[in-house]
Order: structure tokens, then C-alpha cells, then sequence
């Protein structure tokens, strides 16, 4: 059954709730939809192969080939063996355990103790790892597939698996939570051939107490400003990523919102936006509320201070003195990861997915040739348009932009600074299309963008792009843009329907994060209730073909996610969140340390030979 154990959908459950309250639900005729379902699943193969031939001459990118036998050949793990209180893998291949909850951020930092103390916390990795990105060492080529920086986002940590309890009993426990949360910037290098840590000047953690700072169109807008003054610090819930072409990290504030809530006996009554964005009393039950003000939604002084979350935060991981940076012009909703490519001029554009049932994909695009705007000391990020879309049922989508120029913004908005800080809210207002989840977007080699959208057990009424009511499984949905994604048209397919793998051996649902490597192979990690009583899984899938295989599973109660590589592919990194949910009698995972708690870790996976990751 689905998500029956699974505290990550329990904990961040507002990803389940409804909190869009327009009509932007296309009614779509029945007939109409079902032949563009028939379309998408009897025509998957050649619609898929005719859809990137024709798309394969209009960029510099070097196109897919078609039909590769050899692109994933290994030996699939079966669905009789992704299963149990331990990591399995295909017999091709093989794994080891990096960097734990708790491991010290510098191998003379402080070791792990549980429950934590939050002065070491704060040296030492965090929980819940999710998105991350490897920076190889730039010295010389060779030397970055042994050494490098990994970044690792630190999404949650529920309090019974963190501090032991379901409630702080002080601040000094708040602050041991406030630490687990944020990202990690590690060194890691391959010695006598093992992966691990080393002493890395740029190493860093950055936390729900680290000062940050504002950047682009709302970053002066008072709707970032509080009462009392408080300079901004923190991010919080960071849980896809992505990286730029000069280098730096992307890390993605999802679920903000449920780090707020009320002390009991204060009056609060939420604003639209606050109810947009899904604020509640109770929140996910951290109870940070209770002793950190900040996080006191009925607390005046702070008023404001949670419209400071739900950014995407640019990350210098060479650079351990930079101060994190919230890029305001890419949005504020429930991001979950950003996709970013080079597209038409030289513009730097980026697509993002809303988590939540019936939210909404984005993409920003730079106003300039993002080499010139860096040149000039200016960030690509903080000059350029957002847009939201709205997929038609002909398979073609329309990206809408969201202006403060546009007078179904204007009668609503005040200022560009208000469109961007209540993007959702803006979004409503254009008729974007409601999906079911979006999740992790990626860029394939071809140019095309896939975005994993997880599940919708809420959704009644279909459209073509999200074809199934209710939709208990998920999809893979990708799309070309027009004139080298700077364009406002697309077209898009469906790449795979979760449901129509159950009961072979490539079963898989609700796929989460994804990436596409050089060759075009996608690579799915899988977050919720998966069939035949299977973990959490890592698949690799032919965009072609759309053959999928099975490389790697989870521990039972977790989720896979966060895939980064090497520049040589010989070498995979993915992360095992909330293993066991936190008990130790679900697994006893990474088995390391203190063996009163299972501790989520970052799995590092090369094939036998030696060959590229996925083949
Ligand atoms: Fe953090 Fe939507 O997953
Ligand atoms: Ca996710
Ligand atoms: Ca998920």
C-alpha cells in the first residue's frame, strides 16, 4: 500500500495537500484526452524517436543517438532483491558509504554523539540528505574524478529521529534541529581506494542560523523586511539542487513553511498568501515556534520574516567565506530543484518545478549573454524574466510571463518585487497548468527538459499532460523549447506513465529526482510506496527507447535521491534520506557509530570494471 510507513509524506504532507484555490483546472473533454492518452502510450516509442529527430538540428548540442543496446546493459537488480534493511545493487556494480549524519565536516571535527550536541552539529554533516552536486578539483582533469567538493543539501530531520523525542524541551534542542538542516560543503577525495573526507579549506555547513543575503528584483522590497530589523539568516528545507556554468551550487527551500506555527494561546489568523503557501498553526510539529520567535508566525516583530524562505540560494563551494545568496528573480514558491542550461545568446536559463498537488513548472531566463553580464559584476540571475506554463492539449505549452507589466498582475500586485515574492499567487492569475507534483526538472544533452511529476492522489479531472485521475503513481513529462529555450512556445510529450511499468520487472513509482547524462541516459530515484513490497530505487532509463532498468535500491522507510557524478561518470554519488523513518528496528543503516539510530548517508556507486555509471 501505498505511503502507509513512509514519514516523509507524513512530515512534509502539505506536498499532499491542495493549497491552489483557482479554477485553472482545464475541464478537457473526455474523448479528447483519451486520444491523447493513446496517443502517449501506444505511440511512446516512435512519437519519442520522431520528437527528438526533429529537434535534434536546432541547437549546438550533440544530439541523442538513436537506439543504443549497449547504453544501459548491465545486469538489472531484480524486484525480488530491492528489498530489506539494506542497500542492494546490481551484480554489475558496487557500493560504499560516505559522509553520515553526523560524520565531522573535517576529519579532526567533532564525532558523532546522539542525541547531538548543536554546537558540534553545526561542524558536522546534517540530516536528510538530498539534492547535491560534485565539483571536481580543478587543479588538472585527472585529479578532479579522485577529489572535489560535494555539496549536499540537508532537507529534514523529523525530531524523534534527530533529538529522539517528538518535541524541543528547549532552545538549545531547537538549535540541535536548526543545525541538522541546510547543506553541507565537503571535501571528499578517493585515497587507497576509498572515498572520504578530507581537510578542506572551502569546506563549510550553512544552517537555518547562517547570515545570508538578498539578491535581484524584491531583494529590497519591504515584503522582505521585518519589524524588528533582523538581518536575514538561513535556509531551510533545502531539497533538489542544481549548478551554473561559472561553477557555483543551487540549493532549492521546498517546504518552508512548515518550520512556522503558533504557541498555543496566541491568536493568528493566516493572509492569502500565507494560506497560498500553506501556513498552518501546528506546521510539520518541529515546534521551533515554541522557542525561536522568528518562527513565530503571531509574533509581529518578525512579521515578514517568512517570506524570507522559499528561494533558490546560489552556493560559491570554493569559497568558504561567500555569503549564501537568495536569487529573488527566479520566484518564491515550494522549489524543488533547478535545471540550468546555456540557451539562445548565451542566456542562462533555468526550470523549476512547484511541489505540490496542482502547482505549477517556471523558467527564468537572463536578459543578456550571461559570460558579459558576470563580466560586468553583475549575476545572470538577477537580471531576466520569469514565466510560468501552461501545457495545451495539442502538445504544444506556452510559457507566460509573470510581469508586474501585465494587468492581471498590476490590478493585483503593486510591484515586480510583490509578483516574485508571491509567485503562486501570480501564477493563479496567467492560467498555468496545474500538475501533479512537479518534481526534479533536468536537462538532456539534446536540450530536452524532463520533470518528474511524483504523484496526485488528488487530482479528478485529466488533462493531456497529466493524464491520469487519480494519478497514485506518477509521471515523466519532457519538453523543447522554441529558439533555444529563450522562446515562449514548447512542445512536449509524456515520456512514461509509472503505472504502465507495474507488474514487470522495471516497476517503478513516484519518481522524484532525476538527472540525464551526456549520453542521454536518465537516471530515476523514486520516493514513496513502490510496488511488490520494493525500497526505494535508483533506475536508469533510455530516452529512446524508453527502456528502463533497475541499478540500485534503498532501506526499507527511505527515499534515493540527490545524482551527481564525477566528470569521468566512473563514479555515481546518490543519498538514502530518512532511512527507517528514524528506527532503528527498520534498519540499522550505514551500521557505523552509534547504533542507537539509523543515520542517512550518501551512497558512492562504480560499476566492477570500472565502466561509466548506468552502462
Ligand atoms: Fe523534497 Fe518534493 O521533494
Ligand atoms: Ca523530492
Ligand atoms: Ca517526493
Amino acid at each position: 500500500m501505498e505511503r502507509e510507513y513512509n514519514m516523509r509524506e507524513i512530515k512534509n504532507h502539505s506536498d499532499n495537500e491542495i493549497v491552489n484555490p483557482t479554477s485553472n483546472r482545464t475541464m478537457q473533454d473526455v474523448v479528447r484526452v483519451a486520444a491523447s492518452r493513446r496517443k502517449i502510450i501506444q505511440g511512446g516509442i516512435s512519437l519519442a524517436a520522431g520528437f527528438m529527430a526533429s529537434k535534434s538540428a536546432w541547437g549546438q548540442r550533440t544530439p541523442i543517438i538513436p537506439f543504443n543496446p549497449g547504453l544501459i546493459g548491465f545486469t538489472p537488480l531484480s524486484r525480488a532483491e530491492a528489498t530489506g534493511s539494506w542497500p542492494t545493487i546490481s551484480s554489475d556494480y558496487e557500493f560504499e558509504i560516505l559522509i553520515p549524519w553526523g560524520d565531522p565536516l573535517l576529519p579532526d571535527g567533532p564525532s558523532f554523539s546522539y542525541p547531538p550536541d548543536a554546537e558540534n552539529q553545526a561542524k558536522q554533516i546534517g540530516i536528510g540528505h538530498d539534492g547535491m552536486w560534485f565539483f571536481p578539483d580543478a587543479d588538472d582533469p585527472e585529479a578532479g574524478n579522485r577529489r572535489g567538493m560535494l555539496a549536499v543539501n540537508h532537507e529534514f530531520g523529523t525530531n524523534s529521529h534527530v533529538l529522539g523525542k517528538d518535541d524541543p524541551d528547549s532552545l538549545a534542542d531547537v538549535r540541535v534541529s536548526q543545525h541538522a538542516h541546510g547543506v553541507s560543503v565537503v571535501g571528499i577525495e578517493r585515497e587507497d581506494g576509498v572515498w572520504r573526507v578530507y581537510s578542506a579549506c572551502a569546506a563549510r555547513r550553512i544552517h537555518v542560523n547562517t547570515t545570508v543575503t538578498f539578491s535581484g528584483p524584491a531583494a529590497g522590497s519591504e515584503l522582505l523586511q521585518t519589524l524588528n530589523g533582523n538581518s536575514p539568516q538561513g535556509i531551510l528545507n533545502n531539497c533538489g539542487c542544481g549548478s551554473t556554468p561559472w561553477g557555483t551550487y543551487l540549493t532549492c527551500e521546498e517546504n518552508f513553511q512548515g518550520y512556522f506555527g503558533v504557541p498555543s494561546g496566541r491568536r493568528w489568523t493566516a493572509s492569502t498568501a500565507q494560506e497560498r503557501y500553506g501556513f498552518s498553526e501546528g506546521g510539520f510539529g518541529y515546534s521551533w515556534h515554541e522557542f525561536d520567535k522568528r518562527f513565530d508566525l503571531s509574533w509581529t516583530a518578525y512579521r515578514n520574516e517568512e517570506n524570507r524562505f522559499g528561494w533558490v540560494v546560489e552556493i560559491d563551494p570554493y569559497n568558504a567565506g561567500q555569503r549564501p545568496v537568495k536569487r529573488t528573480a527566479l520566484g518564491r514558491f515550494k522549489h524543488e530543484s533547478v535545471a540550468v542550461v546555456v540557451g539562445k545568446d548565451r542566456r542562462v536559463v533555468a526550470y523549476m518545478g512547484d511541489d505540490q498537488q496542482f502547482d505549477y513548472i517556471y523558467k527564468f531566463v537572463s536578459s543578456e549573454d550571461h559570460v558579459k553580464l558576470r563580466h560586468e559584476g553583475e549575476s545572470p540571475f538577477d537580471h531576466g524574466k520569469l514565466y510560468v506554463a501552461r501545457f495545451n492539449d495539442d502538445f504544444t505549452g506556452d510559457w507566460l510571463e509573470l510581469t508586474i507589466d501585465d494587468s492581471r498582475l498590476s490590478s493585483n500586485f503593486s510591484s515586480q518585487a510583490e509578483v516574485l515574492t508571491y509567485a503562486r499567487l501570480a501564477a493563479d492569475e496567467l492560467g498555468a497548468t496545474p500538475m501533479d507534483r512537479p518534481e526534479w526538472t533536468a536537462a538532456a544533452p539534446d536540450g530536452t527538459i524532463y520533470c518528474a511529476c511524483t504523484n496526485n492522489s488528488a487530482r479528478t479531472a485529466t488533462d493531456a499532460a497529466n493524464p491520469q485521475a487519480p494519478n497514485a503513481d506518477g509521471h515523466i513529462i519532457r519538453w523543447v523549447d522554441d529558439d533555444m529555450h529563450v522562446g515562449t512556445s514548447f512542445e512536449w510529450d509524456i515520456f512514461k506513465l509509472a503505472s504502465s511499468t507495474h507488474g514487470t520487472e522495471e516497476s517503478f513509482s513516484d519518481p522524484d529526482s532525476i538527472y540525464v547524462d551526456p549520453d542521454g541516459r536518465l537516471f530515476i530515484g523514486t520516493d514513496g510506496g513502490q510496488q511488490d513490497g520494493m525500497n526505494n530505487q535508483l533506475l536508469v532509463a533510455d530516452t529512446v527507447s524508453g527502456t528502463v532498468k533497475r541499478l540500485f535500491a534503498g532501506v526499507f522507510d527511505d527515499e534515493v535521491t540527490g545524482i551527481t557524478m564525477t566528470p569521468n561518470r566512473r563514479t555515481m554519488f546518490v543519498n538514502l534520506q530518512h532511512v527507517g523513518n528514524g528506527n532503528i528496528n527498520r534498519t540499522s543503516f550505514p551500521g557505523m557509530g552509534d547504533y542507537r539510530v539509523p543515520r542517512d548517508a550518501t551512497i558512492v556507486i562504480t560499476r566492477k570494471d570500472g565502466g561509466i555509471v548506468g552502462s
